[in-house]
């Protein structure tokens, strides 16, 4: 194990999946009081709002979960049953310390989501497809495990959405797999944020599975 506490900066520079795993392992423990309080993480509460704004409803997948910000917030607006799937055994180990998730589902998503397809009603993703993590190729593998007319709230890093081509990959899927696609922007970070990431955007792709 390192000894350098694991930061946004390290986790952007991530590679692989075991990457992932190494560094949210050491990360899990102290992710909430350390990063989310410090930054001011506001893309959570942003993803889960813009959910319930478009009308999502449970059961709903939260996707690359971590330590369950976004189920939280959910959560308080009485929406479930929640699941969580993540990448991390120490992520989710946290996120089910909260008292919210009825499931805790430990899986790579570029190797697919081992539930039946059809499961959820919902679909919602917090800073998991940002730089260092996952691309466009995994939104196929949330699609499978959704209902027809399941409503996805999947935030995305506003540069990462560029450099992996989102765009490109999103309206593709428009022509038949999704519906009625929204992009809106959001601030990542809270004015209370001082890193070097403080002013960083996100799209939160909002559609329906056709
Ligand atoms: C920045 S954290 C976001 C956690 C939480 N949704 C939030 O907003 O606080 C990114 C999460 O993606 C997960 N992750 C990274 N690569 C993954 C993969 N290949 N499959 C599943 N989860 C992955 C990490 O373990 C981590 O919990």
């Amino acid at each position: 194990m390192s000894t350098k506490t694991p930061d946004l900066t390290a986790a952007y520079g991530l590679k692989t999946p075991d990457d992932n795993r190494k560094l949210y392992a050491e990360w899990a423990g102290d992710y909430d009081d350390g990063f989310a309080a410090r930054e001011d993480y506001q893309l959570p509460m942003h993803t889960a709002r813009a959910f319930v704004a478009a009308g999502g409803q449970g059961p709903v997948l939260d996707v690359g979960a971590g330590t369950g910000l976004c189920g939280a917030v959910l959560s308080g607006f009485g929406v479930g049953p929640l699941d969580a799937t993540d990448i991390s055994a120490e992520m989710l180990a946290q996120a089910m310390r909260k008292d919210i998730y009825r499931d805790a589902i430990e899986a790579d998503l570029n190797l697919g989501i081992p539930v039946p397809r059809d499961s959820y009603s919902g679909v919602v993703s917090s800073g998991t497809f940002t730089h260092g993590h996952l691309g466009p190729e995994v939104l196929h593998a949330l699609l499978r495990v959704a209902r027809p007319g399941a409503q996805f709230a999947i935030s995305i890093n506003a540069a990462h959405f560029v450099e992996k081509g989102f765009d490109f990959a999103l309206r593709r899927m428009a022509q038949g797999q999704i519906e009625n696609l929204k992009l809106p922007q959001v601030r990542i970070y809270g004015d209370l944020a001082a890193g070097p990431h403080k002013d960083d955007m996100a799209y939160i792709a909002l559609f329906e599975k056709s």
